[in-house]
């Protein structure tokens, strides 16, 4: 077959329909598609997949779904993931008018279950089925049309508890996972699809070819948003928040909030940037965030608060108890520089996986520094791998286009155990020692991220013939380009142990363990 085209001419007539709306990317006028949210981590991850085939499309949840028909005539209906059993009670359903569409439907986890319920299948526990991260499945040939190999099998990437264990009437199986569980279902009269994975995780393998055979095959959808208008829709999305105001900005070096800059420095009345020395940046890395704001033109305060940060965040051992306390002080700061340089807004360069994991959808996964409705986050509607774009375009240096993320709180959250001032030295001194071991092996820019942290609880070891009962230190090096799925990044074993054999030098350290878990189902921070 020939698969559609996913870039095509950048078409001036298209922008009056891209034009800012209180919804963002989530509601584009026009929209051929309508996804339906249940609640899914990935829902915008399903909008910004085929945003990227070319395709605008409109999030609602169940509840606004019903209305935005009523005005609106999509080519096809996705249903999200969610993390509800559909025979929860209060489980979220779409309204039954969705049914009567006529158009073609895709439910992907949650949504495939919501399909099986309502045309009269089952649904029950995966028991030991249930599939958290990389499966496998096998699709029926006959299923999926023609000779194309690319779905005799494929590496997915799923995360469910339930799963369809009876077909609803109508429905053929189209894919199963090597336990026997039901992967993926079709009613080819009806046009509807059900897929117990998610085509829309960078990770699954031929995910963007199956989404492609659905919007252009199957719903028959039209091209209607290019990159080139993305760029354009996020300039003026910047323009109309901060046109003439002075605005103060949050700065980390990182290239969310380099983009940040570049995009507010092109429409803001004034702008200067912020730099809050909370304690817990690496070895080096006050000097670079000065070098990187230099390198954007940008006048930079640097505001010291290591020691306010420390005593206020020692003993804490929770994650969201570390991760509340800094975002509080991190605002009050915010607060006070913001009135004392009169400035009228702060802008944070957050993207959308620090919304979605701080519970914009359904469940609370980790509350991420800056996500508060004091700030304005003009990036809010991208993920990572589209700002890096953007900052390419904007002609921003590769260091910052193309650098690692560190997190806001940042060593805070790489103690797995209580902070404590030692711990803070031990985590910076561990964390530098690793990363000069993979800049010299040429495998610090291949990483998308890489996380050590400090494993406080104590093991036995032997140096120098004597015992002892110390710290452990847990390196991770992961892959992904929008950081809502991640694999482990193959970092060879010697040179593992050439950062292992620098780490146990310390003599507070006596282990390190690599960590190969992908994202789903543990996330890319410890904390
Ligand atoms: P997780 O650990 O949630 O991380 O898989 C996804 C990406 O977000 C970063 N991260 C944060 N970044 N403030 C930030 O600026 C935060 O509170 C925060 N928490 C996690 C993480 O390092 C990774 O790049």
């Amino acid at each position: 077959m020939v698969l559609p085209r996913t870039a095509f001419s950048f078409d001036l007539c298209m922008l009056p329909f891209l034009k800012t709306t209180a919804g963002g990317f989530y509601m584009l006028e026009g929209s051929q598609v309508l996804i339906v949210d249940f609640g899914s981590q990935l829902t915008q991850v399903i909008q910004r997949a085929i945003r990227e085939l070319g395709v605008r499309s409109t999030i609602h949840k169940p509840d606004g779904v019903e209305h935005w028909l009523s005005e609106s005539k999509p080519q096809c209906i996705i249903f999200s993931g969610g993390p509800a059993s559909v025979y929860d009670a209060g489980a979220l359903k779409p309204p039954g008018i969705v049914y009567e569409m006529g158009v073609p439907i895709l439910g992907i986890c949650y949504g495939m279950q919501v399909l099986a319920e309502h045309f009269g299948g089952r649904v029950e526990s995966a028991g030991g089925n249930r599939d958290y991260g990389r499966a496998h499945v096998t699709f029926f040939r006959e299923m999926v049309g023609g000779n194309d190999r690319s779905y005799e099998g494929e590496t997915v990437f799923a995360s469910h508890g339930d799963s369809v264990c009876e077909l609803p009437v109508g429905f053929k199986k189209a894919a199963v996972f090597p336990h026997g569980g039901l992967a993926a279902m079709v009613d080819p009269v009806r046009r509807i699809w059900g897929v117990q994975y998610h085509p829309e995780a960078m990770h699954t393998v031929y995910g963007k070819q199956f989404l492609m055979r659905f919007l252009f095959e199957t719903a028959k959808c039209k091209q209607d948003i290019s990159q080139d208008e993305i760029y354009i829709y996020t300039q003026d999305h910047v323009k109309s928040l901060v046109e003439g105001r002075n605005v103060l900005v949050g700065y980390s070096g990182g290239v969310d909030s380099s983009v940040a800059v570049a995009l507010v420095k092109q429409s803001a009345k004034s702008i200067v940037g912020v730099c809050i020395d909370t304690g817990g940046l690496r070895e080096g890395e006050l000097e670079e965030i000065k070098r990187n704001a230099d390198s954007i033109g940008l006048s930079l305060k640097i505001v010291d608060t290591a020691d306010v940060f420390l005593d206020a965040l020692s003993g804490l051992e929770d994650a969201e108890e570390k991760r509340l306390a800094f975002a509080n002080m991190y605002k009050q700061l915010f607060l006070r520089e913001e009135q004392q340089r009169g400035a009228d807004c702060v802008v944070k360069g957050s993207i959308g996986p620090d919304f979605i994991e701080t519970k914009e959808a359904g469940a609370l996964i980790k509350t991420h520094h800056n996500i508060d409705s004091y700030y304005i986050h003009p990036l809010r509607g991208l993920f990572k791998h589209e700002v890096r774009e953007i900052g390419r375009r904007l002609g921003l240096p590769s260091k910052i286009t193309e650098r690692q993320p560190f997190p806001g709180p940042g060593l805070f959250i790489r103690i797995l155990g209580p902070i404590t001032r030692e711990r803070m030295q031990l985590v910076r001194w561990a964390d530098a020692r690793v990363r000069e071991v993979l800049r010299k092996n040429q495998l610090w820019d291949k990483i998308s991220q890489t996380v050590v942290a400090l494993f406080v609880v104590p093991t036995v070891g032997v140096k120098g013939d004597n015992r002892v009962y110390t710290n452990s230190i847990i390196v991770r090096a992961v892959s992904t380009p929008d950081f809502m799925t991640a694999e482990p990044y193959p970092v060879p074993l010697e040179v593992w142990r050439e950062a292992e054999s620098a780490l146990t030098r310390h003599p507070d350290i006596v282990r390190m363990f690599i960590d190969v878990t992908s994202k789903p189902p543990a996330t890319i921070e410890f904390q």
